[in-house]
């Protein structure tokens, strides 16, 4: 690697191997780790930590950490982590499919909380006292700011709040990466918080690299190693239709004059549906599009490349691996019209209210009222976690939630008499779409909303199912605002953990 990414000469002598960085790390200790849905993580420590906790744990003296990120990071880390059982506490959020296993074994704590509440309940001192940050950059200024890498999430608090700090310099970030970020410093607690100044997703109110006191570096590892998300799929039928129903229902709202031509800043959740509306996006007749989101997916740059997008604002790339050497390659024309921010700004209600941000997420389950279940399968085991689809949900100027009418071969449905459990309330939620269709629940009471997400929204094999349900609910004595049958409302849940199927 070129020292150059490395500027001030004071502190070469930091610089070390993964190994000797992991020994400073003691256990029981809390971790504050860079990493937003696959970019930007440390690549090199983790893995070395894992190997002595491995190793530790053969010796009969378990090593674990309490760990918290920006939001999922990659199998370097929460995987080989997890692997290790080396993870006691984990925040914010998850996809790694080995930590899924161990919470859902009971042998992890998690807490899934809303993405833009991490960096001020650390500062507020509730999540106790943040020993060492373990963060990527792409290199280090001769002031010694930091270049920020893929990601920012949580990095300038835990940066802030870190008695310690590891940095991993990944010489694989584009060095055009300078100059992309917007990190803002003007974020105090309570009473002394003021209005935060920006009104266009393309605004710029901070700088570009993270402060951070030199004094507090106890390690400087140099990495070349890739991000490593995962592909998308290609979007099929299923993906399509929603797409499809949605993109109608946008220009539907242009043409009542509810939406201008170039719609609002977008905001697309995780996962396939959400990249496949992008991909619909691209051949449908809005233009001048901008996001303020949470992640910048394939969908977006093939947009911003088309010139339908004009800007994106969000904290993280979530590439293929395709898209992110393709971005790499061309960092310097992408600079120009992305921007990554801290995830507390990126998601931050006061300024997706005031946006007004067209917020498109995905879904578990909805219930027949409208409530929405994004992270608990059959109420019990976490598939991912809430992420930001709160912080978009509760605020946006539409909250669009998303899926396939059915789950695991049909033998799922994802539209219930009772959600299992509840992320969004039905006042959070103003659509939801479908391959079957698209309801629009703005404006309408829990029956109206009932009616309309069995006719719309419903599979066919389950949409008999639930009309024969709320048909009867409607007939009970006890309260018919939102009307349900106490004894039945979880059956098909329960249906399914005994026998592998909601269908009778
Ligand atoms: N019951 C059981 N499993 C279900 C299910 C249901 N009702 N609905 C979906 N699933 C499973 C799928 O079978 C799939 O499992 P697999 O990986 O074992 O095949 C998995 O959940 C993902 O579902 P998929 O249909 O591929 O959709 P997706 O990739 O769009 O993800 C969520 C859907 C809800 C899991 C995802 O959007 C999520 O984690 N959301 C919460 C966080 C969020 O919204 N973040 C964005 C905020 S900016």
């Amino acid at each position: 690697m070129s020292p150059s990414r490395i500027a001030p000469s004071s502190l070469r002598n930091k610089i070390m191997t993964a190994d000797d960085a992991a020994s400073l790390i003691s256990d029981g200790s809390t971790v504050g780790m860079s990493g937003f849905t696959g970019s930007g993580y440390p690549k090199s420590v983790p893995l070395a930590l894992a190997a002595r906790m491995e190793t530790a744990h053969k010796a009969g003296n378990p090593f674990r950490l309490k760990v918290w990120t920006g939001a999922s990071t990659g199998p370097e880390l929460d995987g080989a982590l997890a692997k290790a059982d080396g993870i006691e506490f984990r925040l914010p959020y998850n996809s790694d499919p080995i930590a899924r296993e161990k919470i859902n074994k009971g042998q992890m704590e998690y807490f899934d909380m809303h993405l833009s509440q991490v960096a001020p309940m650390a500062w507020q001192g509730f999540l106790g006292p943040l020993d060492t940050a373990v963060v990527e950059v792409s290199g280090i200024r001769a002031d010694s700011t930091l270049i920020p890498s893929s990601s920012v999430g949580n990095n300038k608090t835990w940066l802030e709040r870190a008695s310690r700090i590891i940095l991993e310099v990944n010489a694989w970030q584009s060095s055009e990466l300078d100059g992309m970020h917007d990190i803002y410093y003007g974020t105090a607690l309570p009473p002394n918080r003021v209005p935060i100044p920006l009104v266009r997703p393309d605004d710029r109110i901070g700088e570009t690299g993270f402060r951070c006191d030199p004094d507090k570096i106890v390690a400087i590892v140099e990495t070349d190693a890739p991000d490593r998300n995962a592909p998308f799929a290609k979007p099929d039928a299923v993906a399509g239709a929603i797409a499809g129903h949605l993109l109608e229902f946008f220009a539907q709202e242009v043409k009542m004059g509810r939406l201008p031509a170039s719609l609002l800043p977008l905001q697309s959740g995780v996962g396939n549906i959400a990249n496949a509306v992008l991909s619909g996006l691209l051949d449908g007749p809005f233009d001048n599009l901008t996001a303020y989101t949470e992640v910048i997916q394939d969908g977006m740059i093939d947009l911003l490349e088309s010139g339908k997008m004009r800007m994106a604002s969000a904290t993280a790339f979530s590439l293929s691996p395709e898209a992110a050497a393709r971005v790499n390659a061309d960092m310097a024309k992408f600079r120009n019209k992305m921007i990554l921010r801290p995830q507390e700004i990126s998601n931050h209600p006061e300024l997706i209210r005031r946006l007004g941000c067209l917020a498109m997420n995905g879904l578990i389950e909805a219930d027949i009222y409208g409530n929405v279940n994004s992270t608990h399968v059959m109420g019990s085991r976490i598939q991912n976690g809430i992420g930001g689809s709160g912080d978009f949900a509760r605020n946006a100027y539409v909250s669009v939630f998303m899926t396939p009418s059915t789950a695991k071969g049909g033998k799922i449905s994802a539209i219930v008499p009772m959600a299992s459990h509840v992320d969004h309330i039905t006042q959070d939620v103003q659509v939801i779409v479908t391959e079957q269709g698209l309801a629009d629940l703005r404006g309408l009471s829990p029956k109206q909303r009932a009616e309309v997400i069995i006719e719309n929204c419903a599979h066919p094999d389950y949409r008999p199912m639930l009309a024969d349900y709320y048909r009867r609910a409607l007939k009970g004595s006890y309260g018919l605002q939102s009307p349900s049958l106490l004894n039945e409302a979880l059956s098909w849940h329960q249906r399914f953990v005994e026998t592998g199927s909601m269908l009778p």
